[in-house]
């Protein structure tokens, strides 16, 4: 297995689109880091004391995960060479190609009171990336332009100052990369969206995400089928069981598609019921064990800054910057 690297805001609560477009395809092997990333959640207003809640819960997801051995776990706003490399890449990134980022353009093109941070966040999830030499990013469909500028800012690195960069692949699952929002499926199932009828928490108890599921907005008919336009809420919820029962999309509608939404939407149900509840049972033990997810990060901090000091010293040597 490649090297991988991929970040995680902590924004809110991680939800089943997080779990089936990334975290399920993060592998934990040693060489590859997972990183809550902080610093990104600051391109909008924040609270301060939910950052810091927010920063721990999420870093005890991905380690319930079985992610912080031998791969490691790490806070970003910890290991300063981010921060750093972000500097020196906003210096070689263009204007003109972080006004095409769609994420930008939806959230504040045109408007005057939104953050700096917020156009150049894509120049942090580059030095991110670019700062392990890893081959492969595990993301969800949304990210994928992303990690497309990353490799263009790699290769305009490598060409004017020298082989310094690994330039990174995206990966993305075929099916699953964009999980749509239960209560409208035209949107992503998304952290930042206030109805919690929209999303499945990996906290959820059982009787919660029956309740979400059997509600979940569905499309006018009876007959269950795999067509995104015409039928984006029974599409949706055909990806999720798919994905989780590990059964082919075709395969899974043909067994419904005469039995009618309601014996559909049950046995979707206990599909996410019987993939979530292992992973809740981790994951509320871990997050009440606070000093076991403090000592985790502490290791990863230290193998991250292990891995980033001597790259971002690398990089400084190729640009005339004096390394001490
Ligand atoms: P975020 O919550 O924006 O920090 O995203 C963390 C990871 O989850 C990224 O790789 C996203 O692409 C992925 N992700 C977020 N929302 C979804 C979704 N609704 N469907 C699939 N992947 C998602
Ligand atoms: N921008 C990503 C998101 O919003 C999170 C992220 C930050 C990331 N740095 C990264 C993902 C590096 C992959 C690699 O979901």
């Amino acid at each position: 297995m490649a090297k991988a690297f991929s970040g995680i805001q902590p924004t809110g609560e991680i939800h089943l689109g997080n779990y089936i477009g990334a975290l399920r395809n993060w592998k934990p092997e040693s060489g590859s880091y997972y990183c809550v990333v902080d610093l990104h959640s600051m391109t909008m207003p924040w609270d301060p004391a939910e950052m810091l809640r927010n920063s721990r819960s999420t870093a005890a997801h991905l380690l319930a995960l079985g992610l912080g051995e031998p791969s490691r776990v790490f806070l970003q706003s910890q290991v300063p060479e981010h921060a750093e490399l972000s500097w020196i890449l906003t210096c070689l990134g263009r204007m003109g190609e972080l006004s095409r980022m769609t994420q930008y353009k939806s959230k504040g093109r045109g408007r005057q009171d939104v953050s700096v941070g917020l156009f150049a966040y894509p120049l942090l999830m580059a030095a991110d990336i670019l700062l392990y030499g890893v081959h492969e990013v595990p993301v969800g469909e949304d990210q994928k332009q992303h990690i497309e500028l990353t490799r263009d800012l790699a290769l305009r690195f490598n060409s004017r100052y020298g082989p310094v960069f690994t330039v990174p692949e995206p990966r993305i699952s075929e099916v699953g990369a964009r999980v749509l929002s239960l209560r409208n499926p035209q949107e992503k199932m998304s952290k930042s969206d206030p109805d919690p009828n929209s999303k499945i928490l990996l906290t959820d108890g059982d009787d919660v995400i029956r309740k979400k599921i059997m509600t979940a907005v569905t499309d006018s008919g009876r007959e269950v089928y795999y067509d995104p336009d015409e039928k984006p809420g029974i599409s949706n919820l055909l990806e999720i069981a798919a994905t989780l029962g590990g059964e082919a999309v075709e395969d899974l509608a043909a067994r419904y598609r005469d039995k009618g939404y309601g014996a559909f939407k049950g046995a979707v149900a206990d599909i996410v019921i019987g993939a979530v509840r292992p992973l809740r049972e981790r994951v509320l033990e871990l997050l009440a064990s606070p000093t076991e997810i403090d000592e985790a990060l502490e290791r990863g901090r230290s193998h991250a800054h292990a891995e980033a000091g001597p790259m971002l010293d690398s990089v400084k040597r190729a640009i005339g910057l004096l390394v001490p």
